[in-house]
């Protein structure tokens, strides 16, 4: 018997958000409020100042004859109490819906929202939606409320997919932890994709979002979760950020670029939220994030290789079709010989969009980091799909070898 299929017997494959995509469509954000009967938007955001894309989003919605309070107190690595403020604004103006206008961190508060809500409002605990592994969330999920507010999501960047997907990552300030809230009915309603809000983006954030969608492409590719669509995506998505994501850095308006980076985030999240899972590259850079309020994006580029070289002998076979997708001629190598290649490519791709290896040393992350690294990560549900386990020693082991 296949030891993988041994360990999880049952996939379970989930929905993925509706979506609408391509140019323009952003004008359609005000007929799907209507669709989903919202009349009050919440519009959260983190202000995405500079580029007007939240007037013209407000326009748009003031138009379709919505009522719009704005929330644009939402900042990178969406925090607990940020939630807890957007939430008590929903609550007093008396909305019944979200906009969340921005990428991962306006889509994820807009998500945690909709939980406080459901539940008592300001009030509610995000921990008791918390996923991890002991004791496994799926053990809890059952007692939840389900989440049916309605949600319209508007991404403008090419890397978080949470404009489709069912979890929230938010921030807890006092523990130091990225809470996994995974909740029924959190998905937002519908994602809404438009290149031209994404070729806004400045070329460091191209970099980071594009490295972030790589990793969701990655991750469950070669996860331990197995699951055949995450394949399919996945390889597509990584293809498609290769060939494309070094353009759109040096040129966000180059529409081509832009518009495949579009398809490559889109379709990798739907590796990972299908059921495919998350793996240990974002379970760790989870932590640098949080502890040093590094970009999501950023901090997946700095630990994936550290973790793919770790994770890599246990399915070289899977590294030799990355790097063909990602444009190597590695027909004639072993396993072996073209995951040393992939790996190589995947660094030089990371160099090429500007983000060099940099020493966690510089970023002042200290032994007791590391420790409470250990401690938090090795508990965290990306370790599920991850394809090989990482006990807390190999979890130091490898933060170490960052500094
Ligand atoms: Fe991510």
């Amino acid at each position: 018997m296949n030891f993988e299929r041994k360990q999880f017997p049952l996939l379970y494959v989930n929905q993925h958000s509706r979506g609408v995509v391509g140019w323009g469509a952003s004008k359609t954000a005000g007929q799907e409020c209507q669709r989903y009967g919202i009349k009050h938007a919440l519009l959260v955001t983190t202000g995405l100042k500079g580029t007007g894309i939240v007037d013209e989003v407000e326009g748009i919605l003031r138009h379709a004859g919505l009522e719009v309070t704005i929330f644009d107190g939402v900042t990178s690595n969406p925090k607990d109490h940020e939630v807890v403020a957007g939430t008590k604004m929903y609550l007093e103006a008396g909305c019944d819906g979200v906009v969340s206008v921005g990428g991962g961190s306006a889509h994820d508060a807009g998500k945690a929202i909709r939980i406080m809500v459901t539940n008592d409002g300001a009030k509610t605990d995000l921990r008791d939606f918390m996923a991890v592994l002991d004791p496994h969330f799926t053990t809890r999920i059952p007692t939840y409320k389900v989440v049916n507010i309605p949600h319209v999501a508007v991404n403008t960047t090419t890397g978080t997919g949470a404009d489709c997907t069912s979890f929230a990552i938010i921030n807890d300030e006092d523990w130091k932890y990225k809470l996994i809230l995974i909740v029924p009915g959190v998905d937002p309603s519908v994602g809404i994709n438009d290149p031209a809000l994404m070729r806004c983006q400045p070329p460091h954030v191209v970099a980071w979002t594009g490295m972030d969608a790589f990793c969701h492409a990655i991750e469950p590719f070669v996860g331990r979760l197995n699951l055949p669509i995450a394949h399919a995506t996945g390889l597509r998505a990584i293809k498609l950020v290769s060939e494309n994501v070094r353009q759109a850095y040096a040129n966000p308006k180059n529409d081509t670029a832009i518009e495949n980076l579009l398809w490559a985030q889109f379709m990798a999240s739907m590796s990972y939220n299908m059921g495919g899972g998350m793996g240990m590259v974002h379970g760790l850079a989870h932590m640098v994030s949080v502890l040093k309020d590094l970009h999501h994006g950023h901090a997946n580029a700095l630990m994936l290789l550290p973790v793919e070289r770790f994770n890599s002998i246990a399915c070289p076979e899977r590294f030799k079709e990355i790097g063909e997708a990602m444009g190597l001629d590695v027909r004639h190598l072993t396993p072996i010989q073209a995951t040393d290649r992939t790996l190589e490519e995947m660094e030089r791709l990371r160099n090429d969009v500007g983000i060099p290896a940099v020493s966690l040393r510089e970023l002042n992350f200290s032994e007791a980091d590391i420790e409470h690294t250990a401690k938090w990560a090795s508990n965290d549900i990306s370790m599920e799909a991850n394809p090989r386990d990482m006990s807390k020693d190999q979890i130091r082991a490898i933060m170490r070898g960052c500094l």
